[in-house]
């Protein structure tokens, strides 16, 4: 915050409580009298709902006054008066750090030792799995979902079908260093709509077989094969998909699969490394392996 900005933080809430203890002193000195109070009992409402202007009890008032002095030493005490920290020198950020603190004191050591062994070895491990599913939860259900079954465009990490692989050092690279696919938008080369129809078509039907006879084979065998492979199983280096094993990714639909070859799909992993640690990527290489195990 800039000192300005401080100072008028600190203006405002100042000239706010005063205000509230000007309000309550006031409203307080205008107490109405006995015949005041007796003459606003003409106000009849529904026969029998009277209007009195009774004074606020003694005890409400005070109730009001205490709150503003509450606020008065609370300010004094904890940050709230813009850059002011207040006198106990608590903090969020403080109190943050203590406890990332407190659990890298408790957990670490045991991150550590499970850090240093083989994936295989920790997916036999129930106590890391258990971790390596909590940190699932915590760092990756949002997009594979609480169960890694994925969701459309997010892949399930369950089954045995992988874009990247599914060895222990590509799951661990994938979650290390991100994947980002790159299918490219291939409107531009197909001469027709028609053209581009029948692509689909043929993409639809090619987990029952590569349909050698269709014009859009020859397509496929020149502008689809470096990525997705002569047979069409998908090569795991460029995280091209098999598009022989009717899982889609993407869906199945042929608006779908049009939408993909004409406008190209970008699917973003993105890069945990730096987020949760050397160790715990490998608990958690270990937790997706053993899911698909
Ligand atoms: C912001 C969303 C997002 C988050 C968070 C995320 N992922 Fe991913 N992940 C993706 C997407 C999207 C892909 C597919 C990338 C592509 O289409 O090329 C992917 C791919 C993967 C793959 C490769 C799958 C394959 O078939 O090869 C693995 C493994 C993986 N994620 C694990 C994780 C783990 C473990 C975490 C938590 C640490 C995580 N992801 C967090 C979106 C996410
Ligand atoms: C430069 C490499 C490359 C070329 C060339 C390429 N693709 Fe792809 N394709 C990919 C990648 C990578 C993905 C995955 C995108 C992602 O993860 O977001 C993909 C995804 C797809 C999908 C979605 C699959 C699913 O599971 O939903 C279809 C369909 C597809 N490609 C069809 C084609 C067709 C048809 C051609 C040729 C006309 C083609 N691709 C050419 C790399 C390529």
């Amino acid at each position: 915050m800039s000192n300005s900005w401080s100072w008028y933080v600190i203006l405002g809430t100042i000239v706010t409580l005063a205000a509230c203890f000007w309000l309550v002193t006031y409203a307080n000195r205008q107490r109405a009298s006995a015949e005041e109070i007796k003459e606003s009992e003409s106000h009849v409402w529904d026969e029998n709902v009277r209007e009195l202007n009774n004074p606020l009890p003694m005890w409400w008032l005070w109730l009001f006054i205490l709150t503003i002095v509450w606020s008065a030493f609370y300010l004094i005490y904890f940050p709230g008066m813009g850059d002011y920290g207040g006198m106990s020198g608590w903090s969020q950020e403080g109190q943050y750090a203590e406890e990332v603190a407190a659990a890298e004191a408790r957990y670490g050591p045991i991150f550590a030792e499970y850090g240093a062994m083989e994936v295989t070895e920790l997916a036999r491990n129930p106590d890391a799995l258990e971790i390596g599913a909590s940190l699932f939860q915590n760092y990756c259900s949002q997009c594979h979902g609480s169960t890694a079954k994925g969701a459309r465009g997010f892949p399930n990490l369950t089954d045995d079908d992988w874009l990247y692989g599914g060895m222990p050092a590509q799951i661990e690279q994938s979650i290390v260093s991100g994947r980002t696919g790159v299918m490219p938008p291939l409107a531009a080369v197909f001469a027709s709509d028609e053209a581009l129809d029948e692509m689909v078509r043929y993409v639809q039907a090619m987990p029952d077989g590569m349909d050698t006879t269709s014009p859009a084979h020859t397509q496929y065998m020149t502008l689809c094969i470096a990525c997705h492979g002569p047979t069409g199983a998908g090569v795991q280096a460029l995280g091209a998909p098999s598009l022989v094993d009717d899982i889609w990714l993407y869906g199945s639909s042929p608006a779908e699969i049009k939408r993909t070859i004409v406008e190209g799909r970008n699917g973003v992993m993105p890069a945990n490394g730096d987020l949760v640690g050397s160790d715990r990527a490998r608990i958690l290489a270990a937790y997706v392996y053993s899911l698909s195990q």
